[in-house]
């Protein structure tokens, strides 16, 4: 089946402040299975000329049954501001799902899965896949606060989770890389993990010393979202050079190895 941008929304859920999930038809066929987790949705919040820019915002949960997407987010600025006006039965322009996502290997057994605001909601499609492939799962996340948890129920179905908040409300006070010891990291084959970019630069270093490979999605502002205005490039070192990939292509979603932080 040919994607079709325009698409139904099916149900929006207040999951609590600022947070929402959005649910609605897929642009393409989900029983063909060409969808990984860690690939993106990319939303055209309004039909007004004020939000000409689509928004990326990450595939959360597939319905491969009913065919339906549900991406989880919060509110930021105007844009997804905008998103939360949308309402069961309207219809919305989605693009994708689109970029590279989470590659689930055969020969890992065991995942560590590690994600920080609104980089879980990638997550939890990760975590049911990894699941339904036998693989064990362990999940380790960060928030600024209590206020701001997200999905953490719904990613116990798969496996144990440990929250960390900044501020100690929730869980143990504490950044991820905090819950990141030799212990847990010795029970890991590898590990996957998304969310701003200062945490994945600690997560690497932190993996890298405890020697478990890993992939990292980034968190890039988007123009496009297809490959064209250049407007998403991260330092990659490939072939032994350092060069830029653009995130929407060839990421979000890239070998650890790879991805070079400032
Ligand atoms: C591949 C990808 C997947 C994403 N998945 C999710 C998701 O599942 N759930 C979710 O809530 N958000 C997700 N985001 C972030 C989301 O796209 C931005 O929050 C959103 O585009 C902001 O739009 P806005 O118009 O509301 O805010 P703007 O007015 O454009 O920006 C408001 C604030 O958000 C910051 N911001 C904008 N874009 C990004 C970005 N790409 N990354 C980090 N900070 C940004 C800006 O710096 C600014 O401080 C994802 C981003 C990418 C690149
Ligand atoms: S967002 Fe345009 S090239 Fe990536």
């Amino acid at each position: 089946m040919a994607p079709m941008p325009d698409v139904e929304v099916f149900a929006h859920e207040t999951l609590g402040k600022d947070l929402y999930a959005l649910t609605f038809a897929s642009p393409i066929d989900l029983r063909a299975g060409n969808y990984q987790p860690g690939q993106f949705l990319h939303i055209r919040v309004s039909q007004s000329f004020d939000f000409l820019l689509r928004r990326p915002l990450s595939l959360c949960y597939a319905d491969v049954d009913q065919n339906r997407l549900t991406v989880v987010y919060r509110t930021q600025g105007a844009g997804t501001r905008r998103l939360t006006a949308c309402k069961p039965g309207d219809v919305i322009d989605v693009l994708g799902p689109l970029g590279q996502g989470f590659p689930i290997r055969a020969q890992d057994h065991r995942t560590l899965l590690i994600g920080g605001g609104v980089g879980v909601p990638p997550l939890l499609e990760l975590a049911k896949q990894l699941r339904a492939s036998g693989k064990t799962v362990q999940t380790v996340v960060g928030f600024q606060t209590a206020g701001q948890l997200m999905l953490v129920e719904e990613l116990a179905a798969y496996g144990e989770v440990t929250v960390m908040t900044d501020d100690g409300s929730a869980g143990t006070r504490g950044l991820v890389t905090t819950a990141l010891t030799a212990e847990l990291c010795s029970l890991a084959d590898r590990y996957y993990a998304c969310g701003p970019s200062p945490m994945l630069k600690a997560v690497q270093q932190t993996m890298r010393v405890r020697n478990v490979p890993g992939y990292l999605s980034l968190e890039e502002r988007m123009g496009c979202g297809i490959g064209i205005c250049v407007g998403c490039v991260h330092a990659v070192y490939r072939d032994g050079q350092l060069t830029n990939a653009k995130t929407c292509r060839e990421g979000p979603v890239f070998d650890e190895r790879e991805v070079v932080f400032a």
